[in-house]
């Protein structure tokens, strides 16, 4: 039977790159529907839960993407009520790459340092990539300041993740400049600012000597932290590992690509943040 995988996207045009990746995981047919909002689900649910039996179902899933995360977030919950008893299909939710680039990057972070106890910081952690960085650093133990040039956006970003994880140890911190003075104590640091924002300017590091682990995800010059090259992969630099975006790029397709096939598996797979990050983890800490 062959695996069909129906591409939900928020945005008017579903991302090609998710098409490309779906079909590389074993995608034989991909339906893809686009400017999708809550409204449209039940109707698209159940042309998928109600065309093959029971027992076939796990040979269909879905896949939500598009540009805005909380969309997303809205239309997984949305699917996700839909279904009843056996009548359910595998989904996965990765809008704008929030769930796979996050997963990747702590998943690296933990297997380079223990991230228990430690001290972390998530240079633009409001966004939705940083938001599930800092989730998933203080769901590995770790004590995560979540950086925004605006304090109450911080703040926000921070009671979102406790409802979720309530024990967190979390701190909002508002800061626009000094982003050094910021990391001073940080072990590990995750620059997750939009693209072609740079919060450490060049020699920087030198200036972190507690620092043990630095990740920058923005690709675009100037990138996030000037002494990090874009393709850096586990680079020492001083006391520091360092990974640029293309260093965590290819962790991150790995991640992308196994967890649309993993859909196939069962008809009742749920691949949120934090089976992404469960994922990412098995894959980073399969390499030798
Ligand atoms: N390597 C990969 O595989 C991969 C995959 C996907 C994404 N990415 C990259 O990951 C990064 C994060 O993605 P995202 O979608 O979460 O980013 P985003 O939403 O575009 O931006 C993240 C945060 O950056 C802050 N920001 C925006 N302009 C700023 C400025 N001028 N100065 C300081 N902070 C600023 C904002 O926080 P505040 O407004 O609250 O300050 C925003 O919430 C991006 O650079 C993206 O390109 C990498």
């Amino acid at each position: 039977m062959q695996k069909i995988l129906i591409q939900l996207d928020t945005d008017s045009n579903p991302s090609v790159f998710d098409r490309v990746v779906a079909i590389d995981a074993g995608a034989d047919q991909l339906f893809s529907y686009g400017s999708i909002a809550p409204d449209h689900v039940t109707e698209l649910v159940h042309g998928a839960i109600f065309t093959r039996g029971p027992a076939d179902l796990k040979n269909t899933a879905i896949f939500i993407g598009g540009s805005s995360a909380a969309a997303g977030e809205a239309l997984l919950k949305k699917v996700t009520g839909t279904f009843f008893g056996p009548l359910r299909v595998s989904v996965m939710m990765d809008s704008n790459g929030c769930n796979t680039t996050a997963a990747a990057a702590v998943a690296l972070a933990r297997r380079h340092h223990s991230l228990q106890g430690v001290q972390a910081t998530v240079l633009g952690g409001t966004g939705p990539v940083g938001l599930r960085a800092a989730e998933l650093l203080a769901c590995e133990g770790a004590i995560v300041q979540l950086v925004s040039r605006s304090k109450e956006r911080a703040e926000a970003a921070c009671s979102e993740i406790r409802q979720r994880l309530p024990d967190a140890q979390l701190h909002s911190v508002g800061a626009s400049a000094d982003f050094n003075s910021v990391c001073a104590e940080s072990e590990v640091v995750i620059a997750a600012g939009a693209a072609g924002i740079c919060f450490l300017p060049e020699a920087a590091l030198a200036a972190l000597p507690g620092l043990r682990v630095a990740i920058d995800l923005n690709a675009v010059p100037p990138v996030g932290l000037a002494d990090i090259g874009v393709s850096d992969k586990a680079q020492i630099r001083g006391e520091t590992t360092c990974f640029g975006a293309l260093g965590v790029g290819g962790l991150k397709m790995k991640v992308h690509r196994r967890a649309v096939a993993e859909l196939f598996a069962a008809n009742d797979v749920i691949m949120d943040t934090m089976a992404i990050y469960q994922l990412a983890r098995e894959i980073a800490d399969a390499v030798s």
